[in-house]
């Protein structure tokens, strides 16, 4: 073999070898991660062990001679560099050194998993299933902590044996993968040895992209059902690379990333991030780029955050970054008050033989002396008398939602209502809780406090009424889901979408008892998390339908036909009951069928990023980091000329002008005419009105100008609409933001 071949398409022809041996920690020694400077053509690799070699030979060989011990991965596809164990001197040492872009040290990052636990009934029939195969022969990379494989969500009925192309591996140490399982790899710093999960939050977020069919699954006795992921017959990959306590370490993701591209997975699928104001220091962003530019669609979760503005995480344009939003079914426990008033809340522990005799009621907070006991803290609860009575509590104050329960049964309490605080609004979270109890919203836990003001002998008890379908507010936005405006690119509108994140039942390792009802091996939990797998399990059934799509034409046709209203065919509110706005829904909800089918799509090949990047004001180095090659910038366009699917305008007095082209993957002769929702104050002009397509593949431009309409101050920071491309068969919808300036 030549020497002369290109960096990277000498790197990744190379399959991973367990070259890396894991130094335990030493007492003053960190694991850093250093990105290196592209090499000079001289020093192209032939092969892997001479990229490895050079690696080392970064590293300082003083004192310590073993430079191996030290090298913690040397990274191959994902970025020029290493991960290595160094001691703050030697990190000063090697900044100095030639060739050397950036010394960080790794950091931990959060699974977003709100923590809840435990439940029920997923049953999802998509009529597309059939059309995209039920993903089969699709690969879906989870990276998440770990995976139970005996757990019946991952048998392989009907799961045809993974393509040739897979090049993964099974690493327990026993025989457990199988056609549904096809890989299962834990990497060094929390792999803990072993793919297993420790925790629950892989399993449960990989058989909601892809769990096969399980017939009776249900919690507790409510719900029960067929449960499966979104693409049940696709393969799934786990990339173990979270400890028990849901924390992941950024030089495990980047060497997760690095194998899954080499491994031959179709999708990535990440419940992990962390907030940052740039992409070159978020290693999904700096990862994600290249699993992007191998064709593999990378979906994320945008965070837990909300509701805050720029709350949003793993905002990068390449990246498919979802929010959570509740679905229309409730475990139902409804409180009736001492004046008869009935407030719906939920839970999931629903304890058959309550008896519905009203109980004293008592709230904890009215002690102002004592600010925190309307948290009911353990202390709190000490000082007064809830023997046999229902306790109301507030939700945060560090104490969890079952932990309060607890503290209140503890106490000799009879029963618990959970408020929500402000923030979290109508978001309401259906726990197993230890006592009988019910989660409510804000405004019905002030009208609950107005009640026990209202009276000298304020009364409660709970109607347990199971499992409720049918809601005209779902979906709304949970109050925890990731905000916009995306603070590392205000021009790219973040989130992309959003999917089901609220009181989703998946698989989960152990069986969960509730007192002594019946066990399940199902787990409710709420977050970001739960969504991202959703929509990567439907961007996998896209993929599967069309798989010559790149991923940012996947994306783009989850984004331009997703949903803007509700089950009441109302906007989508959010979690304070109002309509909704694109930083918070970002192209609105997800809708599969459509999703198949949009039409038009908005492409963009890899090498788009790099002007885009360049108009980020990123050195060119910074840019080089992403696209592994040297970059000049000698172009650069700013975000909104990014081909993308939304737009996000910071506009003035000056008119701006952005271009578009869009892709005919409809049928093959069809006319798309332009409408327009403009934002108040804000004039939107297309030009052509009108597209007229002749053939299947075909690219229209057209270019759009946003100017005030009107200099009368409007009262908002922010004003929002869209711009529809509509023909007798489609819709192709981009959501518009514009923060007047
Ligand atoms: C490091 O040096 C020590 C003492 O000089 C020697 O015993 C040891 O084998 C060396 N280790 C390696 C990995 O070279
Ligand atoms: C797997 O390997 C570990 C460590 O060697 C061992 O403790 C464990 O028993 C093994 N498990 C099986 C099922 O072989
Ligand atoms: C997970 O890792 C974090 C950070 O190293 C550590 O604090 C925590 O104890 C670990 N959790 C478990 C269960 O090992
Ligand atoms: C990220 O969150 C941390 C902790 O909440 C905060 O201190 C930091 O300022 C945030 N960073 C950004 C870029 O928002
Ligand atoms: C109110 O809180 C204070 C401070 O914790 C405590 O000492 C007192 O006993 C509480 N009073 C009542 C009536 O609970
Ligand atoms: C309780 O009621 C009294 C009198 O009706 C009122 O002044 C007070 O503001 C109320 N407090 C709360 C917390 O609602
Ligand atoms: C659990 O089962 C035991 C024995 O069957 C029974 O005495 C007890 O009341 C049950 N508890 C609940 C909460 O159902
Ligand atoms: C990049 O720098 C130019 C010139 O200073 C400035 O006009 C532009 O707003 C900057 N862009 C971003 C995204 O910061
Ligand atoms: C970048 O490109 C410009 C224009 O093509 C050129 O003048 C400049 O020297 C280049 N810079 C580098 C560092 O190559
Ligand atoms: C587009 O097609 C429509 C209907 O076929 C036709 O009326 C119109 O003239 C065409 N417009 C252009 C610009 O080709
Ligand atoms: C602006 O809107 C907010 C909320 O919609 C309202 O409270 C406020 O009074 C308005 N201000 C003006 C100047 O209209």
């Amino acid at each position: 073999m030549t020497p002369t071949l290109v960096y990277l398409s000498v790197v990744s022809i190379f399959f991973l070898q367990s070259l890396v041996i894991f130094a335990s920690y030493e007492k003053n020694k960190e694991i850093y991660i250093v990105h290196l400077d592209l090499p000079d053509e001289s020093q192209f690799f032939s092969n892997f062990e001479d990229l490895h070699d050079w690696h080392h030979s970064f590293l300082p060989s003083n004192t310590d001679n073993s430079s191996s011990s030290r090298m913690v991965y040397s990274y191959r596809n994902v970025l020029n560099g290493f991960a290595a164990m160094l001691t703050p001197e030697e990190v000063t040492l090697l900044q100095d050194k030639e060739g050397i872009i950036s010394v960080r040290s790794r950091q931990l990052l959060d699974a977003q998993t709100t923590h809840s636990t435990n439940f029920l009934g997923l049953h999802q029939n998509l009529g597309f299933w059939e059309k995209s195969n039920y993903g089969k022969g699709m690969i879906i990379g989870v990276l998440d902590s770990g995976i139970t494989p005996d757990h019946p969500s991952f048998h392989d009925e009907g799961v045809a044996p993974p393509p040739a192309r897979w090049k993964g591996k099974c690493e327990f140490n026993f025989t457990v993968c199988n056609n549904k399982l096809i890989g299962a790899r834990y990497f060094h710093e929390f792999g803990n040895g072993t793919p297993l999960d420790e925790n629950g939050h892989g399993t449960h977020t990989s058989s909601t992209a892809a769990g096969n069919f399980v017939d009776g699954a249900n919690f507790l006795g409510l719900a029960s059902g067929t449960a499966s992921g979104m693409a049940p017959l696709a393969h799934v990959a786990m990339y173990k690379v979270c400890n028990a306590s849901l924390i992941c370490s950024e030089s495990d993701i980047l060497a997760a990333i690095d194998a899954a591209i080499e491994d031959g997975v179709d999708v990535l699928s990440f419940s992990i991030g962390k907030n940052s104001t740039n992409f070159w220091s978020e290693v999904v962003a700096l990862g994600g780029f290249t699993a992007m530019q191998k064709g593999i669609l990378v979906s994320c979760s945008a965070g837990n955050a909300g509701p805050i503005p720029g709350s949003v995480f793993n905002g990068a344009p390449w990246l498919l970054t979802v929010g959570a939003s509740t679905t229309d079914r409730k475990l139902r426990a409804t409180i009736r008050l001492g004046d008869g008033k009935e407030i719906n809340g939920e839970s999931a522990f629903q304890p058959k033989d309550f008896s519905e005799t009203p109980l004293p009621l008592i709230f904890p907070g009215t002690n102002i002396s004592d600010p925190t006991a309307a948290f009911c803290n353990a202390e709190s609860l000490k000082n007064i008398d809830v023997k046999g009575k229902v306790v109301l509590c507030i939700s945060g104050g560090k104490i969890t939602r079952i932990g309060k329960g607890s503290f209140v049964k503890d106490a000799g309490g009879a029963g618990m209502i959970l408020m929500n605080s402000e923030p979290l609004g109508f978001t309401i979270l259906a726990d197993p809780h230890v006592l009988p109890a019910a989660h409510v919203s804000y405004a019905d836990g002030l009208k609950i406090k107005a009640y026990i003001n209202s009276t000298s002998k304020p009364q409660a008890t709970f109607l347990f009424k199971g499992t409720i379908f049918g809601d005209d507010h779902a979906p709304a936005v949970a109050g925890f889901s990731g905000r916009g405006p995306n603070l590392a690119s205000p021009g790219i509108l973040k989130p992309d979408i959003i999917g089901p994140g609220v009181n989703i039942l998946a698989a989960w390792p152990k069986s969960i008892e509730n007192n002594n009802d019946t066990k399940s091996t199902f787990n409710l939990l709420s977050g970001t998390s739960m969504s991202c797998p959703h929509v990567s399990g439907i961007a996998t059934l896209v993929k599967s339908a069309h798989p010559d799509w790149s991923p940012a034409a996947i994306k783009s046709a989850i984004m331009t036909t997703a949903d803007l209203v509700n089950l009441g065919e109302k906007p989508i509110e959010d979690e304070r009951g109002v309509p909704d706005d694109f930083f918070a829904t970002g192209a609105g909800h997800v809708n599969p069928l459509r999703a198949s089918d949009p039409g038009l799509i908005y492409d963009i090949q890899p090498e788009d990023y790099v002007p885009y990047l360049c108009g980020l004001n990123y050195s060119n180095r910074a840019v080089s980091m992403f696209v592994l090659r040297k970059v000049n910038c000698s172009s650069a366009i700013p975000e909104a000329e990014l081909n993308y699917p939304s737009f996000s305008i910071a506009l003035g007095l000056e008119a701006q002008t952005y271009t578009r082209t869009v892709t005919n993957v409809g049928e093959a002769v069809l006319s798309y005419v332009v409408e327009i929702v403009p934002p108040q104050g804000v004039d939107v002009r297309v030009d052509p009105p009108l597209l007229n397509f002749s053939e299947l593949n075909q690219k229209k431009t057209y270019q759009v100008t946003f100017s005030r309409s009107s200099t009368s101050t409007i009262n908002a920071t922010f004003v929002q609409g869209y711009l529809r491309w509509t023909s007798s068969k489609h819709f192709v919808r981009s959501p518009i933001v514009v923060t007047l300036e």
